[in-house]
């Protein structure tokens, strides 16, 4: 990304960490690139005035990210409630709904923000949207079962429209695996008019473990805006 965009990142993260982070929470940790400025000020926070948290990762990545920033490391074993989940995503429309898993971290990120009390997105300016689909043009991501995964091509394309498609892996011959062994369908819908809907029945199908939609799930979402607002 650009400067202008880091920097536009950077603004919500730190805004957020700085409104939402309380001493003695346990801290939801997201999956991204705008999270490690979130990650980063926590940790600043720690050092410099004595904050105490703990945090619980939604992916590989966070978990590396909380380790290397040397902030207590936990998971839902034994902090099944959270007090307050962040993360980022690749489009919030006006109700908040958001598609997530560009990183395809979805289901670790989905289950983690399900598990908080309070689930709060930061995202750049580019992220903003009237209607889902209108910024994030890389589709839907829906992780699925591998064995399951041309069935499921093949049922959403004939039952929802549009192409789903496998993604591949970047730098190996083969389909990326996520942090769970699964693989991850990108569906490039046509139309949707009820997002809550098509969630729920494309989770129907056998072989869908999650999709990236997150409906009714955030409460309040940062945008670092290109004018250096938040
Ligand atoms: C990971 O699976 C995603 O849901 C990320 O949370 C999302 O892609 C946001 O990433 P950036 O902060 O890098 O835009």
């Amino acid at each position: 990304g650009s400067a202008m965009e880091t920097e536009a990142k950077k603004r919500a993260a730190y805004m957020a960490v700085d409104k939402y982070v309380q001493n003695n929470q346990v801290l939801g940790i997201g999956s991204g690139s705008t999270i490690v400025h979130a990650v980063k000020r926590i940790a600043e926070r720690v050092q410099k005035d004595g904050l105490k948290v703990v945090c619980v990762p939604s992916s590989f990545q966070a978990r590396q990210l909380i380790l290397q920033n040397k902030l207590p490391l936990s998971d839902l074993d034994q902090y099944p409630e959270l007090d307050l989940a962040i993360d980022g995503a690749d489009e919030v429309d006006n109700d908040l709904n958001l598609i997530k898993g560009g990183g395809g971290c979805l289901t670790q990120e989905k289950i983690v923000a399900s598990c908080a009390k309070k689930f709060i997105v930061i995202a750049d300016y580019r992220k903003i949207s009237k209607c889902l689909g209108e910024k994030w043009k890389r589709g839907i991501p829906i992780e699925v079962i591998p064995k399951a995964y041309l069935p499921l091509t093949r049922t959403i394309a004939a039952r929802f429209g549009g192409v789903a498609e496998l993604r591949m892996a970047v730098s190996k011959a083969g389909p990326l695996v996520t942090d769970n062994g699964n693989f991850i369908l990108d569906w490039k819908f046509e139309k949707v008019s009820d997002w809550k809907t098509v969630h729920c029945s494309i989770k129907m199908l056998p072989g869908v473990v999650e999709t990236g939609l997150f409906i009714d799930l955030a409460e309040k979402v940062f945008f670092g805006m290109e004018d250096g607002t938040v």
